[in-house]
């Protein structure tokens, strides 16, 4: 199959949002849906997508820091960090991850970047970037939470409703963290070990 890698036109539109929210469905790397198609005003920005039978089946944006430190975690240089990536599950086997990731290092490299990062919370991409030689650069919890007595108090308790409180914690403290707190399990809401994986060129 002929797989074309291009950069995303603006009346790719509607297509892309299709296609982003079929890929959405089936990663658990995305904390929300979006009914916008982000446009990373005011950055640099590589915007990709995959064709195969005259249609988008996959997609990658990167958006560039203009500021070390301001998107990406690593800070000894201005990073690129890959916001959205992923094909339609039809199309596996065809490595189109790999061809959206070397034609983004391309066009980051023409832009004058050498490095990126890649942050997941997707088990299957995890496994995905470390079969590809990425190196993890760092990894952490992300969890929501009842808020305590205390925060409500805080926070005009009986007037500030606070649904849940959205977290972030190093892995050594999660075991205590999971016992102490009332945490959030349920479907879509349950906790994630999220990894970050970068590459230099
Ligand atoms: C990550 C993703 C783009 C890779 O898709 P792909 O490039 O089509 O991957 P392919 O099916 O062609 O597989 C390419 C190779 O990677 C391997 N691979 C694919 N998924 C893998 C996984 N979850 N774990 C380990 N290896 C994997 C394949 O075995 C194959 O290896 P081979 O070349 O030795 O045969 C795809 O899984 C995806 O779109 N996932 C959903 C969206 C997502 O989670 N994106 C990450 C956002 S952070």
């Amino acid at each position: 199959m002929e797989i074309e890698i291009r950069e995303y036109r603006e009346e790719d539109e509607q297509e892309w949002m299709r296609v982003h929210a079929i890929i959405l469905s089936i990663s658990h790397a995305w904390n929300y849906s979006i009914q916008e198609r982000p446009n990373y005003e005011g950055y640099e920005s590589t915007r990709l997508v995959a064709i195969a039978e005259g249609r988008i089946v996959g997609l990658t944006d990167t958006q560039y820091e203009n500021e070390p430190g301001e998107l990406c975690f690593l800070n000894d240089s201005r990073g690129g960090y890959v916001l959205e990536f992923g094909r339609l599950p039809e199309f596996a086997g065809h490595n189109i991850g790999r061809l959206l990731i070397d034609a983004t290092v391309e066009d980051a490299k023409r832009k004058g970047f050498h490095r990126l990062e890649f942050w997941t919370q997707d088990r299957a991409a995890q496994r995905y970037y470390a079969r590809l030689g990425m190196r993890e650069i760092g990894r952490h919890y992300r969890f929501r939470m009842k808020a305590t007595e205390a925060i409500d108090c805080a926070l005009e308790k009986g007037r500030i409703g606070i649904e849940y409180l959205y977290c972030v914690c190093l892995p050594e403290e999660w075991p205590r963290i999971k016992q102490q707190y009332e945490i959030i399990t349920r479907h879509p809401l349950e906790p994630h070990l999220c990894i970050g994986y970068e590459i230099r060129f």
